[in-house]
């Protein structure tokens, strides 16, 4: 579907350069979709070196519009920062394997950096967001409109004052509040970069928590056709077209319980 740019504003700077937007874009015509799902996304009228989408978890999707969250980190997402009100895009979704969602089990949702997006999604949703609690790391003050709507729906946790360096110290809290979590029979859901994950699976492997994780695979295809988005799995995967201890994180993806995948 082809889709009008509505607004693309920076929300996050590091050493003096926006590197966090939040774009909004007019609502696709959707009948449904998860928290944890995603889009393919990519600017019409671009050179053909950029033909290749990208994924986005959805952020927020309101009667209006729909929001994904991105990171500059190389060229195609320098480019998207480019976008303006009146841009169009190709958007094809919703995609991919959503977050579990237990209405009445507590919930802690752990979000490092830009992973915060599809935990939004996920407190915007959810029927009795008074079950949720967000832990959030991240290097730079955020202030943009999704956070605060998240703020009304749910307790949220944020760290960022403690500065960059302070890694270990979340963690820590992460860890604390895993071991609560599990203690309780809640439920983890974790997004973020790679070690973040790695640190979190360690924590739930640890103390016996019912963890989902999500992950953030460069994708090309967004549909299980190119295998470049291929997970290591555990013997606990037991998803339909999984094999030989392989899945992708488009299609069998990107939430996984943590238990299933080898990061
Ligand atoms: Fe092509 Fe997953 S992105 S198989």
């Amino acid at each position: 579907t082809t889709l009008t740019v509505l607004d693309n504003v920076p929300f996050g700077t590091v050493s003096g350069e926006n590197l966090f937007f939040a774009l909004r874009i007019e609502r696709p015509e959707w009948a449904d979709w998860q928290p944890g799902q995603f889009v393919m996304l990519r600017p019409v009228g671009w050179a053909l070196d950029m033909i290749w989408a990208r994924p986005f978890s959805i952020c927020r999707v309101s009667k209006r519009d729909l929001v994904i969250f991105f990171q500059v980190v190389g060229r195609g997402t320098k480019r998207l920062a480019e976008l303006k009100a009146g841009d169009k895009v190709v958007v094809w979704g919703p995609l991919g394997t959503p977050f579990v969602m237990e209405e009445k089990t507590p919930t802690l949702l752990l979000a490092g950096g830009i992973g915060i997006a599809p935990l939004i999604a996920y407190a915007q949703k959810h029927p009795q967001p008074w079950n949720l609690h967000m832990e959030f790391g991240h290097r730079m003050p955020l202030n943009c409109y999704p956070f605060e709507s998240i703020n009304e729906r749910i307790t949220a946790a944020s760290h960022y004052e403690r500065g960059p360096d302070d890694l270990a110290h979340f963690l820590d809290l992460v860890e604390t509040s895993v071991k609560e979590y599990a203690e309780s029979d809640g439920l983890v859901l974790a997004c973020g970069p790679t070690p973040f994950l790695k640190a979190v699976q360690t924590f739930a492997a640890t103390h016996n928590a019912r963890c989902q994780l999500s992950l953030e695979n460069r994708m090309a295809c967004g549909v299980g056709a190119c295998l470049g988005c291929v997970t290591r799995t555990t013997d606990k995967m037991t998803a339909k077209g999984v094999a030989a201890g392989r899945a992708q994180a488009c299609e069998h993806g990107p939430v996984f319980w943590a238990d299933q995948i080898i990061l």
